[in-house]
């Protein structure tokens, strides 16, 4: 308790010191200056009740497309307008919704990069969804607040402490929802662990590992479009976890991150960056731009976060190295753990076997602690699909709240505190595994703030 007084009192008397200097700073003590509150906390946040949600896309490739999809299936909502600078892309949604769907009209937008400010300047549209490559999030994030609409992107939140913190301080200004749509977070698996944590199943939680282990070298072929055609060059421009957040979205609502317990700070260490260039090799022409990059993204980055409460978290992400796809998804408490990747259990009290050995079947488990939301809407989640089902049931439940005024299930300080573990672990690794402090974007609120309930619907 001494300690997070002492750390309470450092931080603030640097913030008035530092007056409105924003923690986009090179050294770890910097990151933790916290820069003057210019709104109202958005912790717990409920806009006014929306009878039908008016939704506006901006970024309809391969994960936009899919939102575009399911959207369309989602009760009370209207796609009002979409905004793509890809003219084949655009079509596509656009047809889809008329002919497929047979659905209304939707107001095109692509002619520029910045032909998204035009359908910001809408005023029939509620809510954007932001599904464009990761140096787009922030400024449409913030423009789309700043229309006085409120602001749904894809992961991650940002890129940088600077862009998180412009990001949250906008939406305290203008007391808009900026919700990272960390899917992850509404799988059937994570929804039941979570379940399982607030019954107190694994006990006081002490450690978690988290990961997006995703061998995805094959999207370097993306040269025009698609992913990879702008993916690719992140690995040459951060040493560090480039995507954190599928994995520690979950495990930081297990954890009540943000609500009860926070990210304090953090080491990171990366293996060396071979494999990218390797595959280039392999697959392409000598001269081919694929074999002109410098490829300085560790293969394997490892990450350690500790929480205020003193757990435990590691975050690793490895995009590159050919081996079966996980997120970990460890949850460790004094009475047992869970595992996932394959999926398994081992309790000292309450399991059907020694906690010595893994229980894999997971049939007994689904039926005694199945989350309420995925018992409600799992079914129709999966036949609408996207990831099993997690996909359809975030944007229900995102349609859900705004319809029904409830607060979302993730706010701007989520989507901040997870997307920071990229650019301060880069920080760390580029100085010998330093320790960063992570800042705290709640401003404090997370003592008092209440955890995430679980759903019932
Ligand atoms: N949550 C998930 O499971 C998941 C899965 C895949 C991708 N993603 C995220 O979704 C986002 C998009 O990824 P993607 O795979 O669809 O990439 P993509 O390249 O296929 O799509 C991005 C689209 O944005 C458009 N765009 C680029 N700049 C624009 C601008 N200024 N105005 C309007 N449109 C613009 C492009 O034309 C393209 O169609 C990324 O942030 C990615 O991390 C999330």
């Amino acid at each position: 308790m001494k300690k997070i007084n002492r750390r309470d009192f450092l931080k603030a008397a640097s913030a008035a010191a530092a007056a409105s200097v924003v923690a986009g700073c090179a050294s770890s003590g910097e990151n933790a200056l916290v820069p003057s509150r210019k709104g109202q906390s958005v912790i717990g946040l409920v806009a006014p009740k929306m009878d039908v949600v008016r939704v506006g896309f901006i970024g309809v490739g391969q994960r936009g497309f899919g939102h575009v999809k399911r959207m369309s299936h989602i009760e009370g909502t209207e796609i009002v307008a979409i905004c793509d600078t890809h003219e084949e892309v655009l079509a596509r949604s656009a047809n889809y919704l008329t002919t497929e769907r047979g659905m209304p009209k939707s107001a095109l937008y692509g002619n520029s990069e910045y032909a998204y400010r035009e359908l910001l300047n809408r005023d029939d549209i509620d809510i954007v969804i932001i599904s464009t490559p990761w140096k787009w999030h922030a400024p449409m994030a913030i423009d789309t607040m700043n229309s006085g609409k409120h602001a749904f992107v894809e992961v991650p939140l940002a890129l940088t402490v600077d862009e998180m913190w412009q990001i949250v301080d906008t939406a305290e200004r203008t007391q808009k929802n900026c919700m990272m749509m960390e899917n992850v977070n509404y799988g059937r698996d994570e929804l039941m662990v979570l379940n399982m944590v607030r019954q107190g199943v694994f006990g006081e939680l002490l450690h978690g590992e988290a990961a997006y282990i995703h061998e995805l070298r094959w999207q370097m072929k993306e040269i025009e479009h698609k992913t990879g055609s702008w993916r690719t060059h992140w690995h040459t421009k951060r040493d560090g976890n480039l995507y954190p957040t599928h994995g520690l979205g979950p495990v930081s609502q297990y954890m009540n991150i943000n609500r009860g317990d926070r990210f304090d700070y953090l080491t990171s260490m990366s293996s060396p960056a071979l494999g990218r260039a390797a595959y280039a090799q392999r697959e392409f022409a000598a001269d081919h731009q694929r074999n002109q990059l410098n490829y300085i993204s560790g293969d394997m980055n490892t990450t350690l976060i500790k929480t205020v409460k003193g757990r435990s978290i590691m975050v690793q992400h490895d995009t590159t190295t050919p081996r079966p796809y996980s997120r970990h998804n460890l949850i460790q408490g004094t009475n047992g753990v869970f595992a996932g990747f394959p999926n398994r259990i081992a309790l000292e009290q309450g399991g059907s076997k020694s906690f010595h050995e893994w229980d894999y079947d997971m049939q007994n488990w689904y039926q005694k602690y199945d989350h309420p939301l995925w018992l409600k809407m799992g079914e129709e989640a999966q036949r609408n699909g996207g990831h099993g089902g997690m996909d359809f049931l975030m944007f229900w439940r995102m349609i859900y709240c705004l319809r029904n005024g409830e607060p979302l299930d993730q706010d701007v300080y989520d989507g901040a505190a997870w997307s920071v573990i990229s650019p301060l672990s880069a920080q760390s690794v580029a100085n010998r595994s330093e320790s960063i402090t992570v800042p705290d974007f709640t401003r404090g609120a997370w003592k008092t703030a209440t955890p995430l309930g679980i759903v019932s619907v």
